[in-house]
């Protein structure tokens, strides 16, 4: 049972990684969802992770609203991707439940900090804004978070809201640095190999055939994407970027992992956000960093059927 606080942007295929982390409770203890700016504006990330809760019936897990913006950089929201809302086109309502108190940054460090070394893992499919303010305020977190699952980052991909970065790192570059700089151990799924895991007509259509509600708003959110990377990318089935990090908390023998290190750019205006990997290492050994290569994407695919039926 892993101890998990999830920190993300929702988002569209956030959406879909929190509907496959409330449907695994004999796997995830959940003990706080905490929201940031992103995708779009930070009431608006709050307000749709409350929806999806609700939708997931989940409503034992709290939500905690985090960063307002990007440490340094002027915000970037990416709702062209994912709908005025950030939730596409999934028709919203006004969640019974609110939020509760307390912010995103304080939340993690409170809760890392009341559970043994090692026993708190942080899945962050968002800007890296919360944490890297939670350790920036209190850096004995580093030494006891178990990892850090992170989606974010290109390498042999490029990036895709620049030539050359991936939109979480794009929107805080400076965040990124700060975290993977303090040598909290962590896995990171970037568009080398979310790219890989994409909701193709088939793989929609068995979701769609799942008569639950998360399946159903599911089919609703990669339907959205699907129509929006026909239409932009000329692409047949969006990557389900976000998922992966849950997915491979789940199941991590769907992934390989490289040992790495990882740089951020942080100074130059046309490679903001590049995430420099190095495979060429002294020690893999001592890396604290390591990078998601390849998926097994039908096995991805697999496993969020059997949860969404749940
Ligand atoms: C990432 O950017 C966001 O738009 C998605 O939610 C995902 O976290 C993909 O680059
Ligand atoms: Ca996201």
């Amino acid at each position: 049972m892993t101890k998990l606080i999830f920190d993300c942007d929702p988002g569209v295929d956030d959406a879909v990684a929190l509907f496959l982390a409330f449907a695994s409770p004999q796997d995830l203890e959940i003990l706080a969802i905490t929201t940031v700016a992103g995708n779009v504006a930070a009431d608006l990330t709050a307000r749709n992770a409350a929806v999806i809760r609700q939708i997931a019936g989940r409503e034992d897990v709290p939500i905690h609203a985090g960063a307002q913006g990007p440490l340094v950089r002027a915000p970037i929201e990416a709702g062209h991707f994912h709908g005025e809302s950030g939730l596409g086109a999934l028709p919203l309502f006004e969640p019974a439940r609110g939020l509760d108190e307390g912010h995103a940054a304080q939340v993690i460090i409170d809760l890392v900090m009341a559970h043994p070394p090692g026993a708190v893992t942080i899945a962050a499919t968002g800007p890296l804004t919360n944490l890297a303010l939670a350790i920036r305020i209190q850096p004995a977190i580093v030494s006891r978070i178990a990892k850090v699952a992170i989606m974010g980052g290109a390498r042999r991909e490029g990036g895709n809201i620049t030539a050359s970065a991936e939109y979480n790192i794009y929107a805080d570059p400076h965040a990124a640095e700060l975290v993977f700089a303090s040598g909290v151990p962590c896995v990171v799924f970037g568009l080398d190999v979310t790219h890989q895991v994409r909701a193709d007509p088939a793989r929609t259509a068995a979701i769609a055939a799942i008569n639950t509600p998360a399946a159903q708003a599911s089919t609703n959110l990669l339907e959205f994407s699907n129509a929006l990377e026909r239409d932009i990318v000329g692409g047949t089935g969006a990557p389900i970027h976000d998922p992966c990090v849950i997915a491979w908390l789940l199941a991590p023998h769907l992934f390989t992992l490289r040992p790495c290190d990882l740089n951020v750019e942080t100074a130059s205006p046309l490679t903001l956000g590049h995430t420099a990997v190095e495979f060429r290492l002294a020690d893999p050994s001592a890396a604290t960093v390591l990078w998601a290569t390849e998926a097994d994407a039908d096995g991805v695919f697999a496993l969020l059927n059997e949860r969404l039926a749940r």
